[in-house]
């Protein structure tokens, strides 16, 4: 019950994984008092400082900037430095995301999602000789590939898709977002590269247009029309992306 103050308590159950003291992944509960207006990382931190130090998971800016603390909040994959306590109420369930190997606790090995990242070149391709000023663009060039710029590489799209649970040598959506990002910049020209890389069998075809990717990613990202995008780009034209 709610005090005059607002204050309440919170139920926290955690997934715990300490791979040096259990094998097995094993739930935790924890009660920590809030007024509402913290954020779940708020609560987490209360946790780690006031009742087990042990307890481990990502965090950093703690405005959803660096895409650190991306966990499974209630089923959903969400940002905790995003979630405000009154909106989700006082019984909060927390795991790793999945479709990652667990290290420890709530972190999980991100080193495959960053392996993916790099294969769809994520970077700027142009060998052609350097303008004597920045390569212009018009603001309608700039507007194409405007959505997926917005990226900061958390992972809650990729560990909320069944298609990387079932495949996780999947490339999945934030690698696809990521060469969206390039294949539509007018001042690129590595298109071609891209799309055929996203073509394999691990590529863009796999996605069964579930749409959880777009429903998880705390950007407002369009994930599922941006991967529609690139699987039309690969269709219609090899050589002649617009
Ligand atoms: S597309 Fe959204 S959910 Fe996926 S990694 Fe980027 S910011 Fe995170
Ligand atoms: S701590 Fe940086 S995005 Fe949440």
């Amino acid at each position: 019950m709610a005090a005059a103050n607002g204050i309440h308590a919170v139920h926290v159950q955690v997934k715990r994984y300490q791979p040096d003291t259990s094998a097995k992944a094993y739930w935790q509960d924890f009660t920590v008092e809030t007024d509402g207006k913290d954020r779940l990382l708020d609560i987490l931190n209360k946790i780690k400082w006031e009742q087990d130090g042990t307890l481990t998971f990502r965090r950093s800016c703690a405005h959803g900037v660096c895409g650190s603390d991306a966990m499974r909040v209630n089923g959903r994959n969400r940002l905790a430095c995003k979630l405000l306590m009154e909106d989700i109420g006082t019984h909060v369930t927390i795991e790793p995301m999945l479709g990652f190997p667990v290290i420890r606790d709530l972190v999980v090995d991100m080193d495959p999602f960053f392996a993916k990242y790099e294969k769809v070149k994520p970077y700027l391709i142009n060998d052609e000789p350097e303008p004597r000023t920045e390569r212009l663009q018009s603001p309608e060039e700039r507007a194409r590939y405007d959505d997926t710029t917005k990226c900061i590489l958390c992972g809650a799209c990729t560990g909320s898709c069944p298609s990387v649970w079932a495949n996780p040598s999947w490339v999945g959506p934030a690698s696809i977002v990521n060469a969206h990002r390039f294949i539509f910049d007018s001042r690129d020209r590595g298109a071609d590269e891209r799309l055929q890389i996203l073509s394999d069998r691990n590529g863009v075809w796999r996605c069964r247009t579930i749409f959880n990717c777009t429903e998880a990613c705390p950007r407002g990202i369009h994930v599922t029309d941006a991967i529609e995008e690139v699987k039309r780009a690969i269709m219609y034209s090899s050589s002649d992306v617009e």
